[in-house]
């Protein structure tokens, strides 16, 4: 195998979505491993989990630097003396300045709780509830200096349930978060993706997936399977 990638981590909270790359680099095939974990906030829970794993994790706390400036060429050296190639923000709750993400242009990664282009910006769980959208999801994308805009690597779509809550929306949400962030990192990782006029392309083969539809309509009258894939015995009512 190649060598793997560096990847330095941002991070500002709970770590879950650092959980799930740090379990997926322990694969033996996995492209990508973590050589810094950097949190802007002291508290934050996920230093443990990265130190817990044999992972540098350091602090670079917004509020300890003069300016934005400042803040984030300390986060650059960090980046650069740790080796790191590839940048991956899980939660990190700063906005990053235009000369910053240039200079790491295509190699920084983000995770935000919503299918983009749709719901930017915080809170996006109580927005899809207010609007009443049936399906939510997230993604993960090439960052540019717009919030929550760039390349799309990777999407998961996840049902709303008509007694969510931000809160269960948000759980179910997360746990595919979990799943599609170290799949997006290990095609970006692993050089399978190339961005071609701001839009994410496959080096490799691309396999069609169902949709997903919510409320999945399986009665007999009105089987989504049956239409997707014909003559269905409708199983899926048991
Ligand atoms: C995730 O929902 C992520 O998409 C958003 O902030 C949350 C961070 O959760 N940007 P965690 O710290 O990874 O558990």
């Amino acid at each position: 195998m190649n060598a793997r990638k560096k990847v330095g981590v941002l991070i500002s909270g709970r770590g879950s979505n650092l959980a799930a790359l740090i379990e997926a680099c322990r694969g033996d095939d996995y492209p990508a491993e973590i050589a810094i974990v950097i949190s802007n906030r002291p508290g934050a829970e996920g230093l443990e989990l990265a130190s817990a794993a044999g992972i540098a994790a350091i602090i670079i706390d917004h509020k300890a630097s003069a300016n934005r400036e400042i803040f984030e060429s300390r986060i650059g050296d960090a980046l650069v003396k740790a080796g790191v190639e590839l940048v991956c923000c899980a939660g990190f709750m700063r906005l990053l300045t235009e000369s910053f993400v240039a200079s790491w242009h295509d190699r920084i990664l983000n995770i935000h709780p919503s299918l983009l282009p749709s719901y930017r910006g915080l809170d996006p769980h109580e927005r899809v509830l207010r609007d009443g959208g049936r399906i939510s999801g997230c993604s993960v994308h090439f960052m540019r200096a717009e919030m929550d805009s760039g390349p799309i690597v990777a999407q998961a779509a996840v049902p709303v349930l008509s007694d969510d809550t931000p809160d269960r929306l948000a759980a179910r949400v997360l746990k595919a978060e979990h799943m599609i962030y170290p799949l997006a990192l290990k095609l970006v990782a692993g050089g399978r993706v190339q961005v071609l006029e701001e839009r994410v392309v496959f080096k490799d083969h691309e396999t069609a997936t169902p949709p997903l539809i919510s409320p999945w309509p399986c009665d007999q009258d009105m089987c989504a399977r049956t239409a997707l894939e014909g003559n269905h015995p409708h199983q899926c009512r048991d």
